[in-house]
């Protein structure tokens, strides 16, 4: 179903610009109610490139700001719009609205801004890693503004690393779920956890997983978007904290479990952890020689999930825990959602061929008590999603 909302398009200098096509027949919103604002480089890239122009979008220039001095453009199209994308981003128009540049319209209009603003940047990879770019977009994250990829592949300019827009069909997704997003879980709190832990054996080594946290954070940003209190509690991972999040980092399972038991009651409690569930007993201070004995006792992690759901006096209303199984997925997900007490738990298969870890994919057994479901695969962002439909049906 077609959104009713209505979207500020900014588009700015960079050549990710022939993608916005793609993204615009994904977005669930109706083309008149798309306006678009394209830079001066934007305006010679998509020349350039000989882009057909935007169907039905209107669009706005810098040099239609100052033929009607007596419009302010900047204000009509901020108001006007429910939400802002810029698409692509580039470090240009980033370090201008973290430093409160507004020289021409698109920077103008997004510094008079009043409506949630989503960036996807698109660059070179040592733009991107470049100090002052990584200062103007903490800064921006800190003030509320969102932030979807980039990610790293190959880039325009033929180099390969993080610098690439983020896939048009997780952006659509999410701007989607946000504009059908009703702040119906408003008053209500949430823990999540997310990535790995990480446990040491001396200074320099540790053991852990390849858990990237993509599916727990993009939990806490559903939940957030849906008006929960959200505490993400996350291990190390190089994803950005979503906005609107408190996210609490922490390395070892004992951290994690100190953690979230600091932060409980709350509503509900969603562990995607993927917790390491030994740890080694002997921490050496100093790093273990090669010719060392080879043989480590291990000591096993809390439980967390278990620990949660077990609770006689923190226990959340609603307890859902994950599973990353390589075989007999449904014999284990029915035996952990007994043994750990949990409401629900949604299972992941990892397969050689299929590893769920560091995709932005994922396909989802979903138990309860009573059901079974099997969601097919769909990017993490979209289980979040149904997986917060049925978290607010549970406290409707
Ligand atoms: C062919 C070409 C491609 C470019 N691609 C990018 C890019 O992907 N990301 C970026 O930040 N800048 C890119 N630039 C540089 C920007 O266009 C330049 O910084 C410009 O001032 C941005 O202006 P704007 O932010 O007002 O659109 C590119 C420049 C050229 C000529």
């Amino acid at each position: 179903m077609e959104s009713l909302m209505r979207l500020l398009l900014i588009v700015s200098g960079s050549v990710a610009l022939k993608k916005s096509f793609d993204l615009l027949n994904k977005l669930k919103i109706n083309k008149r109610n798309i306006d678009c604002i394209v830079t001066r480089s934007g305006l010679s890239l998509i020349k350039s490139m000989k882009i057909e122009d935007f169907k039905n979008i209107k669009i706005y220039t810098d040099d239609m700001q100052l033929k009607d001095n007596n419009r302010m453009l900047h204000i009509e199209l901020s108001r006007k719009a429910d939400v802002v994308l810029v698409y692509p981003a580039s470090a240009n128009i980033i370090g201008k609205l973290s430093n409160g540049i507004a020289d021409d319209l698109a920077s103008t209009t997004l510094l008079a801004s009043n409506k949630q603003i989503f960036i996807c940047p698109a660059m070179n990879v040592e733009m991107w890693q470049h100090f002052s770019n990584q200062k103007n977009i903490a800064k921006l994250k800190k003030n509320g503004v969102n932030f979807i990829g980039p990610i790293y592949g190959n880039l325009m300019c033929g180099e390969t690393g993080l610098g690439r827009i983020a896939d048009s069909d997780l952006i659509a997704d999410e701007i989607n779920i946000f504009f059908s997003r009703k702040r119906l879980l408003s008053g209500m709190t949430g823990i999540v956890t997310a990535g790995p832990t990480i446990e040491p054996i001396d200074p320099v080594r540790y053991l852990s997983n390849y858990s990237s946290g993509r599916q727990g954070y993009s939990i806490a940003k559903v939940l957030a978007y849906m008006g929960a209190n959200v505490k993400l509690i996350s291990g190390p991972s190089n994803l950005m904290p979503p906005t609107n999040v408190d996210t609490i980092n922490v390395l070892t399972a004992k951290e994690m479990n100190e953690a979230v038991f600091d932060h409980l009651p709350s509503d509900l409690a969603i562990c995607a952890a993927a917790v390491s569930d030994f740890r080694f007993k002997n921490f050496s201070l100093e790093k273990i020689k090669k010719n060392n004995d080879k043989s480590f006792s291990l000591d096993t992690n809390p439980d967390i999930l278990y620990n949660i759901g077990n609770s006689a006096q923190k226990r959340p209303k609603l307890v859902i825990g994950f599973a990353a199984e390589t075989n007999r997925i449904k014999y284990f997900a029915k035996n952990k959602l007994s043994e750990k007490k949990c409401d629900w738990l949604l299972a992941n298969k990892i397969s050689k061929t299929d590893s769920v870890f560091g995709s932005e994919y994922n396909s989802i057994h979903f138990f309860t008590k009573k059901l079974y479901e099997k969601w097919p695969k769909m990017s993490k962002i979209l289980i979040a999603k149904k997986l917060n439909n049925k978290i607010l049906d549970f406290f409707e």
